[in-house]
Formats: C-alpha cells, sequence, structure tokens
C-alpha cells in the first residue's frame, strides 16, 4: 500500500516533463482527424499549444499545461475514436463524448487504464460489452454509458471496480442479472430502462425505485415486487437436499433437516464464485494493456434469496410427499435431468457446490465452467427467456438432444429447468470456440490455424449440421444459431456445433437472438427455414477463409466486415484471391484453388435469394470434395 503511494508520488515527479504537450498536440490533431464531422473543434490547429493559457483548444480540461479530460459534448462528432491517440495523451484522466453521434461497438478504452471517468451516454453506441472490459480500469469513479444502444449482460467487471461512484447504464438493453458489487460506494446509480431480470441485489438496496424502474423482469423490495420464483427454485432444492439426505440412509429430526436445508439453500446462493480468465491468454502472449493482468478474478453470482418461512412452507410440502419414492431421475422438477450420462452422472447439488468459472455472457445468458470433485469439467449455460415449451414438452425436446450422437455434434449432458430460467450442461472443451481462435478477443490478429486445419473445421461443421437437418427435421430451422461462438473446438481443432434446437425453445420474442433469424431470411422474406442454417454457414465459411469478423453477426452495420457483400463482388470482379486470410495464403501446404473453391461454396450458402441457396447435402458434398492440397506440395524450405 504504501509503497504503491511511493510509487505513484515518484511518476507524478516524472509526469510533467515526460507529457510536455507537443505529443498532447499531435495526439489531439489526430484523434480529430478520424472523426468525421470535427466543426465544433476548428479551434485544434497545429500552429497553437493546446493547453495555452489564453485560448485554450476547445474541449480540454487542462491543468499546469497538461491535458487531463476530454470533454467532447454535444459537438456533432461520429466517426472514430481513435484510442492510439488518446493512449497518447499521458495525462488523460477524464473522457466525454455525451450527446453525439458515435456509432459501433464500445472502442478499446479499456486501453487507458488511469481514467477516472468514462462518459458515453447520449450517442449510438450498441452491441455487447466484454464482460472483462473493466477489469483493468480499477481507478474509475464515474462511468456513463446511459442512452445508447448497448444490448447483453452488464459486464461484470464493472462490479468489480472499487471507486465506483457512478454508474448510469439507463435507457440502453442492457439484459441479463445485475451483477453483485463487491465495493458499493455508489452516490448514483440508474439502471432503467433496459431488460434486465432477477433480483436486485442487496448491495443497492439502498437507492430508489426510479433507479431500476423500466426492467420488466426485476424484482425486489425496492420495486414492492415479490421475488416469487425464486421460492420454486428453493422448493426444489429443499426436495433435491432431502432426497440426498433420505439417500444416505440416515432418519434426521425435521429440525435437523430444516438447518440442513437452510445451510444448503444458503450455500446455493452464496457458492457461485466465479474465476474470470480471458479464454484466449491462455493461448497467447500479453497483446497491450488490456492484457496484462493474467491473474484470475471472482465474481459472485447474484441468485435471488428467499424467505425462511416460504422455505419451511414447502418444507412441510416436500415432506407431504415422503412417501412418495423419488428416485434419481425421477423427473422431478427438483432435479437436474440427465439427458446423456456418457460423461458421467450428477446431480444439482453437486453441481451448485462446485468451483465455477464465468466463461462468458452472451444475449441469452451467462455461461459457466464448472468442476465437479471427481468429474470432468461441464459447462453449465443459464438461459433465460426459454419458456416457449412448457416442461414436458421441454423435457421432450432436451432429451431429443440428448439422444443425438455425432462426431461433430456437442450433445448437452443435462438440464434443470424452472420457469424463469434452465440450465444446460455440456461437457466442456478446453480449446474453447472457433470465434476465439480466429479473432481473439479482442479483434487482435488471430491465432494459427492453417489451412488444413481451417479446412478440417469447415467439413466437420457442414457434417454436423447435415445431420441435425436429418435428425431435427421437425423444427423450423434445425441448428438456428450456427456461428462461429458456438463451434466449439476439441483436440485437434475438432469442430462440435453447440446451442442448436433452440429456435424451439427461446421465447417467441427473442429467437431474433439466433443467427438464423439475423439473415436476409427473415430480413427480407420474413421467414426461417433450414436453409437459412446453410446460409449461416456460408457466413462462417467465409469468416474461417477471409479471417475477419462478420457483420452479420451483429447486423447494426458497424463491426466487422460485411463478408457476403464482399465475396460477392470479389467474385464479380475476379479478385477473391484478395479475399483470403494472408495467414493461410502463404503457408506451406497452401493450395490457393482449394481455398478459392471453398470460398465460393461459402458464396453459394449465402445466396439472398433461398432458391439460388444451396441444400445442406449439396453444400456437403462440396465441401466434402474440397482437397487440402493439389498436386505436388511446393518446395518452399527455407535456407
Ligand atoms: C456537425 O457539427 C456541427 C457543429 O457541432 C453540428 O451543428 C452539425 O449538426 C453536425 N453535423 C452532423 C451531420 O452531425
Ligand atoms: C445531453 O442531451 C440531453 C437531452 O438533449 C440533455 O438533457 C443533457 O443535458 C445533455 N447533456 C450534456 C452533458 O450535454
Ligand atoms: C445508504 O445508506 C447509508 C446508511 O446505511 C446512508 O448513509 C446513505 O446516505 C444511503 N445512501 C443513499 C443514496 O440513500
Ligand atoms: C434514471 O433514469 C431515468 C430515465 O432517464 C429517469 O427517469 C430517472 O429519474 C433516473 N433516476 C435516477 C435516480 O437518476
Ligand atoms: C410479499 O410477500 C409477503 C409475505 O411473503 C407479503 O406479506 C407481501 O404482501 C408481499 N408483497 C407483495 C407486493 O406482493
Amino acid at each position: 500500500m504504501a509503497e504503491g503511494w511511493l510509487f505513484k508520488l515518484f511518476l507524478l515527479m516524472l509526469l510533467p516533463p515526460l507529457t510536455f504537450s507537443v505529443s498532447d498536440s499531435e495526439a489531439l490533431l489526430r484523434l480529430k482527424k478520424f472523426f468525421t464531422n470535427s466543426s465544433a473543434l476548428n479551434s485544434w490547429v497545429p500552429s497553437s499549444v493546446p493547453c495555452n493559457k489564453q485560448t485554450p483548444w476547445g474541449g480540454l480540461l487542462c491543468h499546469n499545461g497538461v491535458v487531463q479530460g476530454l470533454r467532447l459534448e454535444g459537438m456533432g462528432l461520429s466517426g472514430r475514436i481513435d484510442v492510439d491517440a488518446l493512449v497518447e495523451i499521458k495525462g488523460l484522466r477524464s473522457l466525454s463524448v455525451i450527446n453525439n453521434s458515435f456509432q459501433g461497438i464500445i472502442p478499446q478504452l479499456n486501453r487507458l487504464g488511469a481514467l477516472k471517468a468514462l462518459f458515453l451516454s447520449g450517442n449510438q453506441f450498441s452491441g455487447e460489452i466484454p464482460p472483462h472490459f473493466f477489469t483493468n480500469m480499477k481507478s474509475l469513479k464515474k462511468v456513463w454509458l446511459s442512452h445508447n444502444k448497448f444490448i447483453g449482460g452488464i459486464p461484470f467487471s464493472l462490479g468489480q471496480l472499487p471507486h465506483l461512484i457512478e454508474l448510469h447504464l439507463e435507457n440502453n438493453q442492457f439484459s441479463g442479472y445485475i451483477p453483485a458489487f463487491d465495493h458499493p460506494n455508489f452516490k448514483s446509480i440508474n439502471l432503467s430502462n433496459n431488460r434486465l431480470g432477477g433480483e436486485i441485489p442487496i448491495s443497492l438496496s439502498n437507492f430508489s425505485a426510479n433507479s431500476f424502474a423500466g426492467n420488466p423482469g426485476l424484482c425486489g423490495k425496492i420495486l414492492g415486487i415479490n421475488c416469487t420464483k425464486p421460492v420454486q427454485n428453493t422448493a426444489k432444492l429443499v426436495t433435491n437436499q432431502k432426497r440426498v439426505v433420505g439417500k444416505s440412509g440416515k432418519k434426521l429430526s425435521p429440525k435437523i433437516i430444516v438447518a440442513l436445508i437452510t445451510l444448503g439453500v444458503m450455500l446455493v446462493f452464496v457458492i457461485i464464485l466465479a474465476a474470470i480468465r480471458w479464454m484466449k491468454k491462455k493461448k497467447k502472449g500479453p497483446n497491450g494493456p488490456t492484457t496484462s493482468s493474467e491473474g484470475a478474478i471472482e465474481v459472485q453470482v447474484s441468485v435471488p434469496t428467499a424467505k425462511e418461512e416460504e422455505v419451511n412452507r414447502k418444507r412441510s410440502g416436500s415432506s407431504s410427499r415422503k412417501g412418495s419414492g423419488h428416485v434419481k431421475g425421477g423427473g422431478g422438477a427438483a432435479e437436474l435431468v440427465m439427458v446423456n450420462d456418457e460423461k458421467g452422472s450428477f446431480g444439482l447439488t453437486e453441481l451448485m457446490k462446485a468451483a465455477a468459472e464465468v466463461l462468458g455472457n452472451g444475449e441469452l445468458g451467462f455461461c459457466y465452467k464448472v468442476t465437479m470433485a471427481n468429474e470432468a469439467p461441464v459447462v453449465v449455460k443459464r438461459i433465460r427467456d426459454m419458456n416457449a415449451l412448457g416442461k414436458d414438452e421441454f423435457d421432450k425436446q432436451v432429451k431429443q438432444f440428448g439422444n443425438l450422437r455425432h462426431p461433430n455434434i456437442l450433445t448437452p449432458l443435462a438440464y434443470h429447468y424452472r420457469r424463469e430460467e434452465k440450465l444446460l450442461v455440456y461437457q466442456y472443451l478446453p480449446n474453447g470456440c472457433l470465434l476465439y481462435q480466429l479473432h481473439g478477443e479482442h479483434d487482435t490478429p488471430h491465432v494459427g490455424l492453417d489451412w488444413p486445419a481451417r479446412l478440417k473445421i469447415v467439413q466437420g461443421i457442414a457434417k454436423g449440421l447435415d445431420y441435425l437437418h436429418m435428425e431435427l427435421a421437425s423444427l423450423d430451422v434445425p441448428h438456428g444459431n450456427l456461428k462461429s461462438s458456438n463451434v466449439l473446438l476439441g483436440p485437434d481443432n475438432h469442430p462440435f456445433l453447440s446451442d442448436y434446437g433452440f429456435c424451439s425453445l427461446v421465447n417467441t420474442d427473442r429467437v431474433e437472438a439466433l443467427f438464423a433469424y439475423k439473415t436476409p431470411d427473415v430480413i427480407q422474406h420474413g421467414n426461417v427455414s433450414p436453409k437459412s442454417d446453410v446460409y449461416c454457414l456460408g457466413v462462417v465459411i467465409l469468416e474461417i477463409l477471409t479471417g475477419r469478423f462478420p457483420s452479420q453477426y451483429l447486423n447494426d452495420g458497424n463491426r466487422g466486415t460485411d463478408v457476403v457483400q464482399w465475396a460477392e463482388s470479389a467474385f464479380a470482379e475476379s479478385r477473391q484471391a484478395e479475399m483470403l486470410d494472408p495467414e493461410i495464403t502463404s503457408s506451406q501446404n497452401s493450395s490457393l484453388a482449394n481455398m478459392e473453391k471453398l470460398l465460393h461454396i461459402g458464396l453459394l450458402c449465402t445466396q439472398t435469394s433461398v432458391e439460388n441457396r444451396l441444400e445442406i447435402k449439396e453444400a456437403l458434398r462440396m465441401i466434402e470434395e474440397v482437397q487440402v492440397e493439389e498436386g505436388p506440395p511446393l518446395d518452399i524450405s527455407i535456407e
């Protein structure tokens, strides 16, 4: 502590000479260069000093001749926020671009580790914010992201900022739970008008309802809404606990059972402590300031609590069923229902007690890696908005998924059903998903998947998809969510498809979260079909060959590359070779002709017209014909 303090003093003494305004000036001019409408910044000219006393440049907060803050509010700015330039402004501690016209995903402002205040309110920022985005911004005191179009979960890393006193996220489309705040020192917080759900954490119970209004799924005392749903959970857990106790053969007095139950319930509610690791970092070296923290971070997932009296009520409820002889796998609502026990079988209690690590927070919910004693690790997906089917139909559907057997299909192992949330359990695959393997986590250059590996992945995906189309032919769109984040890689980059068949489970108003519902099929024709999966396959193929993140995944036109449009124009002009990821064209085994062949298949799969688009069978046949090499390998020996 004292050392850190001294060090900071040291830095303070060193800083001024290092940050004299030549570089500030250059950096600011560069920043301005990337804005598309910078008429409000006419005072930013090379011939003057930014922080001069008489006429400082507009929008600067200066201290002793050093730029400490940028206050670019309501200036009609748009274009790109060039973070490289901002990084050069060493004294920068606060950044505001409130009420401008910036669009797209959140810029990598987390490279500005020393920022104390970040104001992005009143723009058109969209997309998800990665869960760990704020991890290295420990100095932040004020974060304003309100009145934008952010989606996805509130990044849990926000909950871990030690000095955060103002948090404004209102009027976005954040979904999921409110993270537990580890250091709640808030002076103001506003989460209203989002799509949050679950109970308001106790750490925020100090605030009034108008900090949370406009989130239909939220409950808690503040809002005067009883969190009744979780009570069912309690009841189920009670049943479960009781069953476990009963099985051990000991007769326990009701009091002890109550005590155990209470303990168990408390355990369950408190235990999911998760360690985050940046998956990619495990495979890659550091790539900038945001990656320097390799250490695991703990996060507590807030699970709604329930009242004791209700526990008691349910206890008597369950004891009246004492004689009914519930056995494992009996299918009661209480249990984790195993649908595939090839990887062993386990109970909800074991699962809930095990150490969990957050892998990600997607549109549909959180995803954890859970390691139980004596068991292989599993992935648990907590999925909200999955009430399209009632309990029995859900059971039937997931059991059907559990019966799938194919080398390229990740079959679910178990599920747990509650009305407001489902848990789906899958085998854990250590190589993570194709998305990360291709692009890394921060749009950094991807890691090495060579051409043979990429071809093998495409072929595996196509085989798995074809199989799903046979087995799940009754669904509108058998996979429905094929994209690189749902292709998991096993040992030796063997691909597995996951998250298929959700179109039958997800609430009808949430299907748009599935990729097949973002294709032209729905946007232009209002209809999904099995061929929507083929379109998704085509996008994945183009993504794999170009190494570019497809803008199709987000559909907001702001991030990534429109790979479909690119492929169309490239083929029209016979420039398709330019599309190929240099990483594969330069590799020893490269066969340009074969890569272009596969690229062409990608184009045929992404035809806007459903009639012109390939059938899955045809696509599979063509993809299987593509060879790694053509003719004898070239001799490119070095030295
Ligand atoms: C450009 O900036 C000016 C000055 O702030 C503003 O009045 C104008 O509306 C902006 N134009 C656009 C297209 O945003
Ligand atoms: C941004 O715009 C809103 C609505 O027009 C206004 O109420 C608010 O004061 C503005 N904030 C800033 C910092 O300019
Ligand atoms: C929260 O509660 C504490 C005392 O429990 C009080 O000092 C503080 O002012 C409260 N904050 C708000 C915003 O009500
Ligand atoms: C939160 O934001 C909403 C919407 O802008 C507003 O109506 C409400 O008064 C705000 N609440 C607080 C506590 O600032
Ligand atoms: C919440 O539940 C308690 C008892 O369980 C009850 O007294 C109270 O009236 C309920 N509140 C609402 C708003 O339903």
